[in-house]
């Protein structure tokens, strides 16, 4: 038997499932592309050593109406099991199963509290827009953290608090006026929102309702939601040391990267904290991140977290990231990537671009800097360089860093 807040969280689902329902998950793919927390499009940031098997076993933990089943549509190799309370929302993911014959996708209908009477282990485990909406999330972390194979990776999206600002007002405002996550709800908050200024925290810099708002289904996750919390940048750290995991990345460095957003002697300021705080200051200051999408291991796998503190790094093989694109002409070259939030746009000189020229995708850094073009340069001189370059093209997101050999 659930709690009084985990059946009001699953009757809300039953009536308005999320994701609202998709028609064609291959549509889907084509159009968009993979999930950003699908393997085929997160696999270094998962795993930069090399993924620990082609035929990952997966769980999506709170699936919601598709994305177990574009998970297992876009990697036939791989198992998926996806779960859910909402029996509604299995049934729109089940739809998709039996068009595109998934024979690899398993959906059960439970809560991720209970996944370990499953008495399986998983490589990897999705599990995005769920936990903040558990009366215990740190309960939650802990139950799928038991099932993450010691070589496993977590992709999680939780609720960002800066951002969701203007949510959490208009969530007041609505419970106030007694609207709940039913039809009477929709109808009053449909009213609300045409009394809402745009100054308000709700409305986006480019003058706009959230994407979210403009359907039945979205309104009730945002605004309607008998349970919801978010978290600011030092509550994620602590939610994650709570569970026992580390904290392996974001999903994108750009959305949390101070070079994008100071300058001179600030940025200097802000580039002196350990990187947690930097994360926390940007997330404070730009408000844009509604949502924080990020990668956690157990502390086995530590010892492949990116970092440029010791030499390690002249092992890693740097990968530049999709989308990204050299541009600007010779006296002022920039590297461009979109991003929701606006390009993320990052000067860079002639001699780094000529270092991430050479980056791809196979060679360590160490043998980057063996072509003949740098070896002028001093051994010493050469790998501080390189260490500069790497870690500036990290924290814009712009450049990945697998292993060696992975
Ligand atoms: C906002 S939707 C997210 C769906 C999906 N993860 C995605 O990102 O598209 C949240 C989903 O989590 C499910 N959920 C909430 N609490 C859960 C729990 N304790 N166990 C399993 N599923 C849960 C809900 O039923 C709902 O389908």
């Amino acid at each position: 038997m659930e709690d009084a807040v985990t059946e009001a969280v699953r009757q809300q689902y039953e009536a308005y499932s999320y994701p609202p329902p998709i028609d064609d998950a291959g549509e889907f793919l084509k159009r968009w592309g993979p999930l950003t927390c699908d393997p085929r499009f997160a696999g270094v940031q998962l795993w930069p050593e090399g993924r620990p098997r082609q035929d990952l076993r997966i769980l999506c933990a709170g699936c919601g109406s598709s994305q177990a089943a574009l998970i297992a549509l876009n990697n036939p190799d791989c198992s998926v099991v996806g779960i859910d309370l909402s029996e509604a929302s299995l049934a729109h993911s089940n739809r998709h199963r039996e068009r595109h014959r998934l024979t690899n996708l398993e959906l059960r209908q439970m809560s991720l509290l209970d996944v370990g009477a499953m008495n399986r282990a998983f490589d990897l485990i999705i599990c995005t827009g769920v936990l903040h909406h558990l009366p215990d999330p740190d309960a939650g972390l802990k139950a799928l953290a038991d099932v993450l194979d010691p070589s496993g990776s977590m992709a999680i999206m939780l609720y960002g608090k800066a951002g969701r600002a203007g949510v959490y007002l208009v969530q007041d405002i609505l419970r106030r006026l007694g609207a709940g996550p039913d039809a009477k709800g929709l109808g009053i908050a449909r009213e609300l929102l045409k009394f809402v200024p745009s100054y308000h925290y709700l409305i986006s810099p480019t003058g706009k309702l959230p994407n979210d708002l403009a359907d039945d289904a979205g309104i009730v996750d945002m605004l309607l939601h008998p349970q919801d919390r978010a978290y600011a940048v030092p509550e994620i750290m602590q939610f994650i040391e709570t569970a026992g995991l580390v904290f392996f990345g974001w999903s994108d460095n750009a959305l949390y990267c101070a070079d994008r957003y100071f300058g001179g002697a600030m940025l200097e300021r802000v580039l002196a904290l350990p990187a947690a705080e930097q994360w926390a200051v940007v997330d404070n200051l730009t408000l844009i991140n509604s949502r924080h999408d990020f990668f956690v291991r157990k502390p086995e796998s530590a010892r492949f977290l990116t970092r440029f503190d010791t030499d390690d790094y002249l092992s890693y093989v740097p990968l530049i990231r999709a989308g990204t694109r050299l541009g600007g002409d010779a006296n002022a070259l920039i590297l461009t990537r979109p991003s929701p939030h606006g390009d993320v746009v990052t000067p860079i000189s002639r001699s780094e671009a000529l270092l991430l020229e050479q980056a791809d995708g196979n060679r360590s850094i160490s043998e980057i800097l063996s072509h003949a073009m740098f070896t002028p340069m001093a051994p010493e001189q050469r790998t501080k360089f390189a260490g500069a370059v790497c870690e500036r093209m990290w924290r814009s997101g712009h450049v990945l860093f697998g292993r060696s050999g992975s």
